[in-house]
């Protein structure tokens, strides 16, 4: 037992300190501390995941991964073009992959209930979808539907289709939503009152981690709403951070990054280990609302300021459902 405590103790100290947690030091400590099985030996046959943002970093090392493990993939992706060479690249790594294509912009909600319609028209089952989509908008840019864009990718095109699928990944004898979100979320609040960042100078960062903020709120009132129902109780909804990974993305928004870490960035397939875990681990399944890192629960705060009530991830809900203009889903389950 005392065994394991300190082994708990290595990787809670590895927390606190950031760097070496979120680096591939805190991947690599804590693989070894916990002899973690591989989590591409966790089985995925004739399990459907539906993917967002395959086409790059994390979500194109997780197309990959996924097909090996045996899952069926539908590929949400606003590119055409790569969406179509990841789809040849994968059918040549996994031949006879059940692969699908859609093509979604997430900061359109038109666009994302257009391609909501076109999986439920051509996929029959959905047992886990993976928000993975992101990007860090550098100046503030409002879409032609009116949103700021970094909430719109991140926060409302997620939530409709979520929101959209959910009657068919209900369907699932395991069902579970897995919400790809960022360390970045401690730096900041999520102003309730400014969902749109229309106060103060806009900084690409901040907008980005307040929206992730809301991405993991919503996860937290999706798990609290779907648990409370009965068709929807086996719904298990959990938020994820990659660390820092080495991905175009981190570089594109972050340039000079990976020297700052000293070239300790994790790779694509380190960031995507608790992905893959929660998407495919028996164990996995007991636990649903919550914000994990290398296969633990981890704290929604660092500090008590960016914290979010309960009452306030409600009234984050209403906003989002009046936003969206979606009938609110966990309505009808
Ligand atoms: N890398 C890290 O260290 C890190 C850390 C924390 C969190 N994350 C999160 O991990 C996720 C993946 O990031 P990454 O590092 O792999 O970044 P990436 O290499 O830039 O990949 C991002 C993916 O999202 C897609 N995407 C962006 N905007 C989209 C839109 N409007 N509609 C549809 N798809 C869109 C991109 O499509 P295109 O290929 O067409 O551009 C790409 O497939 C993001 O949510 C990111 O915030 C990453």
């Amino acid at each position: 037992m005392w065994v394991m405590d300190i082994k708990t103790l290595a990787d809670d100290l590895a927390e606190v300190l950031v760097v070496p947690s979120f680096t591939r030091m805190g991947f690599r400590l804590r693989r070894r501390l916990f002899a973690w099985p591989d989590a591409e030996s966790y089985g995925m046959a004739a399990r459907t995941v539906v993917l967002t943002g395959p086409t790059s970093g994390l979500g194109r090392a997780a197309a990959s991964a996924f097909a090996r493990m045996g899952a069926n993939l539908v590929l949400l992706g606003r590119d055409a073009g790569r969406l179509e060479r990841t789809q040849t690249e994968l059918l040549a790594e996994t031949p006879g992959l059940n692969v699908t294509t859609v093509i979604v912009d997430m900061a359109s909600l038109a666009s994302v209930r257009a391609a909501a319609a076109e999986v439920l028209e051509r996929v029959p089952q959905i047992d886990v979808i993976v928000d993975n989509a992101g990007a860090m908008v550098p100046t503030r840019e409002v879409t032609a539907e009116g949103f700021e864009r970094t909430f719109a990718i991140m926060v409302l095109g997620p939530f409709v289709l979520e929101s959209s699928l959910l009657p068919r990944l209900m369907e699932s004898p395991d069902p579970r939503i897995i919400a790809v979100t960022s360390g970045g979320m401690y730096t900041q609040a999520l102003p309730l009152d400014d969902l749109a960042y229309e106060r103060g100078e806009y900084q690409g960062a901040l907008a980005y981690a307040r929206a992730k903020r809301a991405q993991v709120a919503l996860i937290r009132e999706w798990a609290r709403r779907l648990h409370g129902t009965t068709p929807g109780a086996r719904v298990v909804a959990n938020a994820m951070h990659p660390g820092w990974a080495n991905t175009p993305g981190l570089e594109a928004s972050l340039p000079g990054f990976a020297k700052l870490v000293g070239g300790q960035l994790r790779t694509a397939a380190e960031g995507i280990d608790t992905m893959l875990w929660l998407a495919a681990a028996p164990g996995a399944r007991a636990t649903t609302g919550r914000l994990f890192l290398d296969r633990r629960v981890r704290p929604f705060d660092r500090v008590p300021s960016t914290r979010l009530s309960a009452a306030d991830r409600r009234t984050l809900w209403e906003a989002v459902v009046a936003l969206t203009g979606e009938p609110d889903p966990t309505d009808q389950t």
